[in-house]
């Protein structure tokens, strides 16, 4: 069945073992692996490469497009293969390497990592692994349910080990746009102007000398770990619905919207499945990861087109969405994640971007990544790409998290992955504030008086007023302002 899918005259006698390939893997090597929010990763490789280093010790520093699925990324921490880790992970075996300081993590921007490699910012990939459906006649790789980094780490590797997933659906080619941008400073403009835009190849277009191997195997993507909506995620959705309601009402957006950004995860996806009970049709999305919810609109007809990088779905969800692919295939397009995430291409789209907070502050910084202000989390992924350049920036989270014993809203963030510049509303399931416009003393009033959960107001309330009594333009409490993550750390609550 795999010569059907390696059409390539010369391909066939390059088949190997994950083994085999494994072993061009050397100590000290960088490589690049395709694979991005559990979608479409190599996964014999790695595995053959954990399984290596149990008996062979070696280092590599690691690059994806973001997290690896069928838990990768925590069998190579455990392996202690890899030295450094590039650009985002979201597997709590590796979380704690990183914590303990035992994997170097550079948490980077999704944009941004392809950038630094073709100009020689940051040492260069040796090998790259990239998952696929098939090899074209002309030695194009056709990527499978991710493209992520994978098209530019296979053109700028030394050397490429194709995995070919026979578990992969092959209704899958064609959905992909490879789109590479061509070097700065006379680079020209990327060509897309909406969502729908296609301006490259079906294909990553590689010099088929560089495939040194190629492994086939038959692992299922693993499926996305999201839950359902719950109260609070279904009130932080009526609150978006009815602020964007008011929006068409004053004439600023009309019920179709502008292309909408989702972040990753439980609360964005719930937030995005609220849009079935709206008004608004013929929505777009220009986004990265498209989750559960980008089918549920479809589903509802709601959602006219979907752009990303990847798509990670529940159990059900993938059985049905890979059966009935043929159906949803004129709807969709897999891009690489710089173009999915370029600032130039969301600021022209103008897209309204919905992430995720960990906690925000009273003036509207954002903590997205660190827990405690120390512990990572997963990282900052695209959402600063969106948030910087979006039409408008949106953060959602629950007020509380920790049945109440950690307030989301802060003093002050003890990390801060997106400053007040860049945000514009934020939302939690008590209401919404919206921030345009306002100085910081008036942000924090709007803040405190919609988004903190009863039982901190009070405390958030006196803090902000006798901060105001000292002065300033964003007046703080500066001995104060991490008190309540330091009664965290110390006594497990954030309560005073
Ligand atoms: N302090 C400490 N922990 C907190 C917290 C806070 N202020 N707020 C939430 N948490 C914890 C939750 O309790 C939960 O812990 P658990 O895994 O032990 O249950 C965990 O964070 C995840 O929260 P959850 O409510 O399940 O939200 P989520 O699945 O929607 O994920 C983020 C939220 C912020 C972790 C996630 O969106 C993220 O990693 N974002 C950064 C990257 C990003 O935005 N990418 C998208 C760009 S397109």
């Amino acid at each position: 069945m795999h010569r059907q899918r390696i059409r390539h005259p010369k391909f066939q006698e390059r088949v190997v073992s994950a083994e085999e390939a494994a072993a061009l893997i050397k100590d000290g090597m960088v490589v690049g692996m395709s694979g991005f929010t559990r979608a479409g990763e190599a996964k014999a490789v790695p595995m053959a490469l954990a399984e290596r280093a149990k008996t062979h010790p070696l280092k590599i520093t690691l690059m994806t497009g973001a997290s690896l699925g069928n838990d990768l990324d925590r069998t190579l921490a455990e392996a202690h293969v890899m030295t450094r880790r590039i650009p985002f992970q979201a597997d709590p075996g590796l979380r704690k390497a990183i914590n303990a300081g035992e994997v170097m993590f550079i948490d980077q921007h999704l944009s941004e990592t392809v950038e630094q490699l073709r100009t020689d910012q940051i040492p260069g990939i040796d090998i790259a692994v990239v998952e696929a459906v098939a090899i074209t006649e002309q030695g194009g790789i056709i990527p499978t349910t991710s493209v992520g980094n994978s098209a530019s780490f296979a053109i700028l590797a030394k050397k490429v080990i194709v995995e070919i997933n026979l578990s992969q659906s092959e209704t899958l080619e064609g959905l992909h746009d490879i789109y590479i941008p061509s070097r700065r400073p006379t680079r020209q403009p990327i060509p897309v102007v909406s969502p729908e835009s296609r301006v490259g190849f079906p294909f990553i277009p590689v010099d088929p000398d560089k495939i040194a191997a190629i492994v086939v195997t038959r692992k299922l993507d693993s499926s996305s770990t999201v839950l359902p909506p719950d109260d609070d995620t279904r009130s932080i959705a009526g609150h978006l619905a009815d602020f964007l309601k008011l929006e068409v009402k004053k004439g600023r957006l009309t019920n179709e919207l502008q292309p909408l950004q989702a972040g990753i995860g439980t609360i964005a996806n719930a937030v995005m499945h609220g849009f079935i009970d709206t008004p608004f049709h013929g929505l777009k999305m220009y986004s990265e990861v498209l989750q559960d919810s980008t089918f549920d609109l479809f589903d509802a007809g709601k959602l006219d087109f979907a752009s990303g990088s990847s798509i990670t779905l529940s159990q059900p969800r993938y059985e049905q969405v890979i059966t009935d692919l043929a159906r949803y295939k004129h709807q969709l397009i897999l891009r690489p994640q710089e173009i999915s995430n370029h600032p130039e291409v969301i600021r022209r789209l103008g897209l309204i971007c919905i992430n995720t907070a960990l906690e925000f502050d009273i003036y509207g910084n954002v903590n997205s990544t660190h827990v405690g202000g120390t512990h990572m989390m997963n990282g900052i992924g695209g959402s600063g790409d969106f948030a910087r350049n979006g039409h408008m920036s949106i953060f959602v989270t629950k007020s509380i998290a920790k049945d109440g014993k950690i307030s989301s809203v802060v003093p002050m963030v003890s990390h801060v992955d997106h400053t007040e510049h860049d945000v514009d509303i934020l939302i939690t399931e008590t209401g919404l504030a919206d921030l345009r416009g306002l100085a910081p003393r008036e942000r924090a009033q709007t803040i405190i008086a919609n988004c903190v959960h009863p039982t901190y107001r009070a405390e958030l309330t006196d803090y902000f007023n006798r901060a105001v009594a000292r002065g300033g333009h964003t007046p703080h409490l500066i001995e104060e302002a991490f008190s309540w993550h330091n009664n965290f750390r110390l006594h497990g609550t954030m309560k005073p």
